[in-house]
């Protein structure tokens, strides 16, 4: 995602260890003793992470060369077991108290992501949870073909696609760490496409836009897009969110579902309210 933009090298890895504080409080109360299914591992970083806190990790990716960086990554974890296959058709190796979809379900379809949840029920430990940490836009869906074909989808569609595939949404948080690097990402952009490309300079301005931004992180990764908003201007037009679900639980005999939807899109903390 920010290869390209003329930012420094360590801002791959300040916006890891921002997700991992918000990751770290969705998994907080988990058990250290469960199995953890990553589905779409990349290189493993996540599948790092969880093999330090839980009990045994099972790790797939489709990519051959990316599945080679996490088998590499991930040779000193005995707890770990790296597969090279497609998410859809793998069949999950007994049960799981945590499923990670980190950046899985933008690169499936509405079907696809109903039938891999559909067979994730199963696979699910009875308190366990899926966390999905997925690329979001304001509103509907949008389907870039070509070389990136990937789904973008609005969180009231994803809300949607969930509760389609029979789970319930406990909460939804805006991935502030992944929304202020898209904020640098858009602008750089913009200015490239102003610019006469032999005045781009990108190492330069690049690193100027996003530092700028840094000095304000993490709050002008919240006011700026909300201030924008407020003027009918939408930026940045990708965001990010964090959304745990778990199976739904069958309705009871008055009709009423008693699950509570935790429910913020736009702050980093998880807020109370009702659907
Ligand atoms: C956005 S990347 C995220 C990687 C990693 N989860 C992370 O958060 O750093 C999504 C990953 O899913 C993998 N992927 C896409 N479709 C897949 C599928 N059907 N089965 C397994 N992996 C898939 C891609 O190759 C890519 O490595």
């Amino acid at each position: 995602m920010m290869d390209g933009f003329g930012f420094p090298s360590s801002a791959g890895h300040f916006r890891f260890r921002g997700e991992l504080k918000a990751v770290t409080k969705s998994v907080g109360n988990l058990r250290s003793s469960i199995s953890v299914l990553d589905l779409g591992s990349g290189m493993g970083f996540w599948t790092e992470y969880f093999a330090q806190r839980f009990a045994r990790v099972v790790s797939v990716e489709a990519s051959p060369t990316l599945y080679e960086s996490l088998r590499q990554r991930s040779s000193s974890y005995p707890n770990v077991t790296p597969v090279n296959d497609d998410a859809l058709s793998f069949k999950p190796p007994g049960k799981f108290g945590l499923v990670f979809l980190g950046g899985l379900l933008m690169y499936l379809n509405d079907k696809d992501v109903r039938t891999l949840l559909g067979n994730l029920t199963s696979c699910l430990e009875p308190d366990g949870l899926i966390l999905c940490r997925e690329s979001t836009i304001r509103q509907g869906t949008q389907t870039l073909q070509g070389d990136y074909q990937v789904v973008y989808r609005s969180v009231e569609t994803y809300e949607k696609v969930f509760a389609d595939a029979g789970f319930d949404l406990l909460s939804v948080q805006a991935n502030i760490a992944y929304i202020y690097p898209q904020m640098a990402c858009e602008l750089v952009k913009k200015w490239k496409a102003h610019v006469p490309e032999r005045l781009v300079c990108l190492p330069v301005v690049g690193r100027f836009i996003y530092w700028g931004l840094r000095l304000g992180y993490p709050w002008n990764a919240e006011v700026i897009p909300r201030l924008l908003d407020g003027m009918g201007y939408a930026f940045p037009k990708l965001t990010n969110h964090f959304f745990v679900l778990r199976p739904s639980s069958p309705t009871p005999a008055n009709g009423r579902a008693d699950a509570t939807l935790r429910h913020s899109h736009h702050g980093p903390e998880v807020k109370e309210g009702t659907r």
